[in-house]
């Protein structure tokens, strides 16, 4: 595959570069990732399922450009060697006991409350406290939390552009599992890319993703550093620090924007709460 782009994602959020190749000599090299004009081999997946042949068998079905759906640009270019056979032996179950009934059982309607934020802006502080209420209402709930998740599902990773897409990767397709179990999801995870979550958005039921903007000004975020981290990414002693190194693009059009400053996280919650009432009420 060819980069064209200066960007660094790769596909699919995982990690699939296999070497690079050295367009001089043609010599395989270790590498994590392309920069322009470079070319390297890796295994590429799809959301859907696409037609294609090898380019040894046909040219015209057998290679792709790649192009970014918000810029329209052609970022990379390549040709296929060959389906992996893992993919295609991987089937679909269906299963007899589905997200209907295992919902119906709970009374209540699946969702994903994805709460998104800079780090120290309240997420998980709030997603705990409307767990809490939930909770003693008799939902059924699961809070997946990014510093939690990272201890266990997710402790290979760091925080470099790469890594954060993975991590959201990952935790999209739990909170998808558990949504299908029937639970009312609280996912709350920096999750800075626009991109991945409408990725996460996409990968979950029409009405069913309901992304939460948790809005704290950069400077009340570094001001309560609840972690002591800011006080270290402002000393350039954490690299990547999401709004001091690392970007963080605001949502455009969540379901619901929390501005924190002057309210209490139990009040928060329960206008969250509120909106999951009307929803349960089809308002
Ligand atoms: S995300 O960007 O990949 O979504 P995630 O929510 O899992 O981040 O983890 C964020 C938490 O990791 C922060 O609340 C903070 O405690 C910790 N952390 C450690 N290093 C960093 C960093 N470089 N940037 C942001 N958070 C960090």
């Amino acid at each position: 595959m060819l980069r064209n782009g200066d960007g660094q994602r790769q596909c699919d959020g995982h990690p699939p570069l296999k070497h690079q190749v050295n367009i001089n000599s043609f010599v395989r090299e270790a590498a994590k990732s392309l920069q322009m004009n470079e070319v390297g081999v890796c295994n590429i997946s799809t959301q859907t399922p696409i037609a294609f042949d090898a380019y040894t068998d046909n040219r015209a079905t057998g290679n792709f450009i790649i192009v970014d759906r918000v810029t329209n640009a052609t970022v990379g270019a390549g040709l296929i060697d060959f389906p992996l056979r893992r993919a295609d032996n991987v089937h679909w179950h269906a299963l007899e006991v589905n997200k209907v009934a295992r919902s119906a059982m709970k009374n209540q309607l699946p969702a994903v409350l994805w709460f998104t934020g800079l780090s120290g802006s309240g997420k998980s502080t709030i997603a705990n406290e409307l767990d809490r209420i939930l909770h003693a209402q008799g939902k059924h709930t699961y809070l997946l939390d990014g510093d939690n998740v990272r201890h266990g599902l997710n402790r290979d990773l760091g925080f470099t552009e790469e890594d954060r897409v993975e991590n959201i990767r990952r935790v999209a397709e739990v909170a998808k599992l558990m949504a299908d179990a029937g639970l009312i999801v609280l996912v709350s995870f920096i999750s800075p890319f626009r991109d991945e979550r409408r990725m996460a958005r996409e990968l979950m039921e029409e009405g069913e993703f309901i992304e939460i903007f948790v809005d704290t000004p950069i400077e009340e975020c570094a001001r309560r550093d609840p972690k002591g981290l800011y006080e270290k990414a402002l000393a350039g002693k954490i690299a990547n620090f999401t709004g001091v190194s690392s970007p963080y693009e605001t949502p455009e059009n969540p379901e619901l924007h929390i501005r924190t400053v002057g309210h209490e996280p139990t009040d928060l919650a329960l206008a969250v709460e509120e909106f999951l009432d009307r929803r349960m009420e089809g308002k």
